[in-house]
C-alpha cells in the first residue's frame, strides 16, 4: 500500500480548491440512516477513508451501501440484521459507538466496542454514556471484552445536562431521542454547525427536533423516511487548511464554496496576521499572502470559537510569520503530536505552561489535578525549514505536517498519509492543481 507522500516544498500555492463535504457531517448521516426506511440518499460525501470504513462496517450489519456517482451515496437498510459491531471496526473508526442509536432502535439492544479512533488524549466516552443512562437506557461495560451492551428497558424519556457539552454526544443522544413516546430534553449541548446540517437532514425526514437556546427537544417522531436527497455541508476545516497553505507559502487560493457564518472565527484571526482575505462571490474567498504576516495568539474553543481541529494548521502558518505566537488547546488534551515532527525541519517549537485558575472549568476535556498535560506551545518563527522525513499519527496533525513540507525546502517524505486520508478527500490532486509538487509513494 502506498502509504507516504514525496513532497518537493518551497513553491508558492496558486489557483482554486473546490471543497468537499464534511467529514463529521457524512459519517453521522451516514449512521443515521440506519433509522430510515427506504432508500436514503446522500450528496456530496467525501471519499475519504473514514466513510469508507464506515461503509465497510454497515454492510458487514447487512446495510446496503453504494456510490451512485463520484459523491453519491444511496443506503438502504431494510436489511440490517446485527446488532453486534465487530472490533474490527469499532477499534477503527472513532465514530461507531454512535451506531449505539440506530441499533437500539431497530433491535432495542446492542452490542459496541470501546471506540478506538485519532490519537488524540484520552477521548472517553463518560459522558455519552451517562446521557443514555439518564434517558433510561441500560448500559453495562464487560471490560474483559472491551463491549458496551446497551439495552432498551423503557422507551428513551427525560433530561440530561451534559456537564461540559460533546459534539458527538450532543448528536448521539438526539437521535436516541428520536426514539422517545413523550419527551428528550438535552440541556448544554454542543453547538457546531455540523449538528444544524444533521438536524436539518433528520427533520426533512419527520423528525421532531425542536433547538432551544442551550437545549435539543425531541418528542415522539413518526419513521424516518426520505422526501428528496439531502446535500450535505462543505468541510470547513478543509478550508482552513488550504487557507492557510496558501498564505504560509506566499500564494493566492481561491476556496468555495463555504458558508460565511461557518468561518468567522477563522477570518477575523486570519485577518489580524495582515494576510489577504477576500469575499470575491457568495459562498467563495480569496486567501493571499500580501506580504509579512503578524504573528497572532490563538486559544480553540468550540462554535462559535477558533476550531481544536484548526489549530494544527494555524501552527504551520504561523512558522511563515515574523516573530512568536504562542497556541493554547482547549478543547482535547495533548493534541500536539505534530511538534516533534516539525522540529525535525527546523521549527523552533517548545511547550510551555500557562497558568490558569480554574482549570477543571477552563479544558473541555476531564482535567484531573494529577495528570501531566500539554496544552500551549510556543512558536518561534524565522528559521527556514528544510526537509525531512516526517511521520503522522493523527489526522489534522497528518495534513499540517504534509502543508509543512510544501513550505519546507528540498524533499520530504511523509509517512502515514492513509491517516490524513481519512479526511481529506483527494488531497495530492488539490495540492497539485495549485501547483505544488507532491505524490503518492
Ligand atoms: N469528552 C469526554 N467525555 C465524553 C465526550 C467528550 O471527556 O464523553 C471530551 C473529549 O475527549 C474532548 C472534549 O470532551 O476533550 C470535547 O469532545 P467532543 O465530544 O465535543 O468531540 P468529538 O465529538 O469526539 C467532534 C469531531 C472532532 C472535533 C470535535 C470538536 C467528529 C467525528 N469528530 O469530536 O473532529 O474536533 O468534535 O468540534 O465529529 C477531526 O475531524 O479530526 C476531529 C477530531
Amino acid at each position: 500500500m502506498n502509504d507516504s507522500y514525496l513532497i518537493k516544498g518551497g513553491k508558492p500555492l496558486n489557483g482554486e480548491v473546490v471543497l468537499s463535504g464534511a467529514k463529521n457531517v457524512a459519517l453521522k448521516t451516514i449512521i443515521a440512516a440506519l433509522m430510515f426506511k427506504g432508500d436514503v440518499i446522500l450528496k456530496n460525501i467525501p471519499r475519504i477513508n473514514d466513510v469508507l470504513d464506515l461503509i465497510g462496517l454497515i454492510k458487514s450489519l447487512g446495510v446496503k451501501a453504494d456510490f451512485i456517482e463520484k459523491n453519491t451515496l444511496v443506503i438502504n437498510s431494510d436489511g440490517l440484521k446485527s446488532n453486534r459491531v465487530e472490533l474490527q471496526y469499532g477499534s477503527k473508526i472513532r465514530v461507531s459507538f454512535m451506531l449505539f442509536a440506530p441499533l437500539l432502535h431497530r433491535f432495542g439492544e446492542c452490542f459496541v466496542p470501546n471506540p478506538g479512533g485519532c490519537r488524540i488524549g484520552a477521548r472517553p466516552i463518560d459522558r455519552i454514556v451517562s446521557g443514555l443512562k439518564a434517558l433510561g437506557i441500560k448500559v453495562d461495560y464487560d471490560s474483559d471484552t472491551g463491549y458496551y451492551h446497551a439495552k432498551i428497558i423503557n422507551k428513551p424519556r427525560g433530561k440530561y445536562r451534559f456537564e461540559k457539552p460533546s459534539h458527538t454526544g450532543t448528536e448521539l443522544l438526539m437521535l436516541v431521542g428520536l426514539m422517545t413516546d413523550g419527551k428528550v430534553e438535552i440541556d448544554n449541548v454542543a453547538n457546531e454547525p455540523e449538528i444544524d446540517d444533521l438536524i436539518l437532514y433528520l427533520t426533512a425526514a419527520g423528525a421532531n427536533i425542536l433547538e432551544e437556546g442551550n437545549k435539543i427537544i425531541t418528542s415522539k417522531s413518526p419513521q424516518l423516511k426520505q422526501k428528496k436527497p439531502f446535500v450535505i455541508m462543505s468541510d470547513r476545516n478543509e478550508l482552513v487548511t488550504y487557507a492557510t497553505l496558501a498564505v504560509a507559502s506566499q500564494g493566492n487560493v481561491i476556496i468555495g464554496s463555504i458558508k460565511e457564518g461557518l468561518i468567522a472565527s477563522f477570518l477575523e484571526i486570519m485577518r489580524k496576521t495582515g494576510a489577504g482575505v477576500e469575499k470575491i462571490a457568495k459562498d467563495k474567498f480569496r486567501f493571499f499572502y500580501q506580504g509579512k504576516i503578524k504573528p497572532v495568539d490563538i486559544e480553540t474553543s468550540p462554535h462559535p470559537g477558533f476550531m481544536t481541529d484548526w489549530q494544527p494548521s494555524w501552527a504551520i502558518l504561523m512558522l511563515a510569520a515574523k516573530g512568536e505566537s504562542v497556541i493554547h488547546e482547549r478543547v482535547f488534551e495533548n493534541r500536539f503530536s505534530y511538534v516533534e515532527e516539525l522540529k525535525k525541519l527546523g521549527a523552533e517549537i517548545d511547550f510551555i505552561d500557562i497558568k490558569i485558575d480554574n482549570p477543571e472549568n477552563f479544558y473541555h476535556f476531564n482535567y484531573e489535578k494529577n495528570n501531566k498535560y500539554q496544552q500551549a506551545i510556543r512558536i518561534q518563527a524565522g528559521n527556514e525549514l528544510h526537509n525531512a522525513i516526517l511521520n503522522i499519527s493523527d489526522l489534522r496533525a497528518g495534513a499540517a505536517l504534509a502543508c509543512a513540507a510544501l513550505l519546507a525546502s528540498g524533499e520530504s517524505i511523509v509517512n502515514g498519509t492513509s491517516i490524513l486520508e481519512r479526511g481529506y478527500e483527494d488531497f495530492v490532486e488539490k495540492v497539485r492543481k495549485l501547483g505544488g509538487e507532491i505524490r503518492k509513494i
